[in-house]
């Protein structure tokens, strides 16, 4: 019997890649060894995986020998520069960075949707799509597949955990030095007066407020995180003309994005008739009854695997379009899952029992 395949988790001491060694744990065995890697500023720490405590090793081109497949959690540049070398050493790279995803030579793969591309990986990487990408998209390929997507026009509210472990220690820092304040968000500039210079990866306080603005500036006053959302969206539905218009807000949620969205059909829709369609749809949970209070949040999705899909309901003003509130864990399907969902698939000939 072939050996079990080895996996590398490189970034294994960050918020995704925490993540993605904790649940590795409850799903199937599917590899043997698991090798995990981060910067020189962690080797020698150890980082509970599939149960065990493992130490974390160096990141260097001997450390892919032997490797099957390599999770890259690490942020663009140290993935534009180190994918390539695991490549050469052996390792198919499944990468969580934005640095191959809009490569026309590079599968950008959500297993529910389009499993078939990880077969097609002309430079042995496949990349994951951005966390408020990936949330939406496992609701919207369904409703598209019943009646034809034409445009999404969406909001969305992005956990500070979407920014890494330093969004989170920001935002508790932050509600540490507001804590007990019974005044504070009543006149203007007392939340940053609070909090001071102490803003971590954001442009401005998160506790007790919204920030518009995520990623940085591209073109035409647009942010990277929401050119992101169309082109990655238009790239995994296979619709290059699809009309996106995003709005991406960061909110005080530790994990957790959500997104309203607008979408606009093809054909007529009913609200029913959509929510028949998620029902039966794989990575989704279809929580829909705002009467008794029942409806997507972070709170409850957080730590959970599907896409949470409810307030969904026809346009007033349009029959062929549908609004609806969709929310998910962005460390999980949002990055983690997703990559280990795809991880899975690439060994899947060695594994199948
Ligand atoms: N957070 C999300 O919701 C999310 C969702 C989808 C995709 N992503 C993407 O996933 C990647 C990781 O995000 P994250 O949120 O987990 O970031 P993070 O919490 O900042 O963790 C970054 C990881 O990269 C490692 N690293 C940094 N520089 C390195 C270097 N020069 N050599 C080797 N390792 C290095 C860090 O190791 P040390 O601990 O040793 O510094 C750490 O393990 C990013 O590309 C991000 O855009 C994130």
């Amino acid at each position: 019997m072939a050996p079990q395949p080895t996996l590398a988790v490189v970034g294994a001491t960050g918020a995704v890649g925490t993540v993605l060694c904790d649940l590795l744990s409850a799903r199937r065995n599917v590899w043997g060894e698991i090798r995990l890697l981060a910067s020189a500023r962690s080797v020698g720490r150890k980082v509970r995986c599939r149960g065990e405590e493992l130490t974390v090793g160096a990141l260097t081109p001997e450390a892919f020998d032997g490797v099957d497949v390599a999770v890259f959690d690490v942020p663009d540049e140290v993935a534009a520069r180190w994918a390539p070398i695991a490549v050469d050493r052996g390792a198919v790279v499944v990468d969580n960075s934005a640095a191959f995803r809009m490569d026309p030579a590079v599968p950008l793969v959500v297993p529910e949707i389009n499993p078939d591309q990880v077969d097609h990986r002309p430079k042995g990487i496949i990349a994951n799509a951005n966390c408020t990408t990936l949330t939406m998209i496992v609701a919207i390929a369904p409703l598209h597949r019943e009646y034809g997507l034409r445009e999404l026009v969406l909001a969305s509210y992005q956990a500070v955990s979407g920014a890494g472990q330093a969004g989170v220690d920001a935002l508790h820092r932050q509600l540490g030095k507001i804590a007990g304040d019974r005044v504070l968000g009543s006149r203007p500039g007392d939340v940053r007066q609070a909090v001071g210079d102490d803003l971590g990866p954001f442009p401005a306080p998160l506790a007790l407020n919204v920030v518009p603005w995520a990623g940085s500036l591209a073109d035409h006053g647009w942010s990277s995180e929401e050119m992101k959302v169309r082109n990655e969206s238009r790239k995994i539905l296979g619709l290059p003309d699809l009309k996106v218009s995003a709005t991406c807000v960061r909110v005080p949620v530790v994990t957790g994005h959500s997104v309203a969205v607008h979408a606009v059909f093809a054909t007529e829709v009913d609200a029913e008739g959509a929510r028949e369609a998620l029902r039966n749809a794989p990575g989704v949970i279809l929580v829909d009854d705002p009467a008794a209070g029942e409806f997507p949040m972070p709170i409850d999705a957080v730590g959970t695997d599907p896409s949470w899909v409810g307030r969904i309901r026809r346009a007033v003003d349009d029959p062929r379009a549908l609004d609806l509130f969709v929310t998910g864990d962005n460390l999980r399907k949002g990055a983690a899952l997703n990559t280990a969902q795809i991880a899975e698939l690439v060994v899947r000939p060695r594994t199948r029992s």
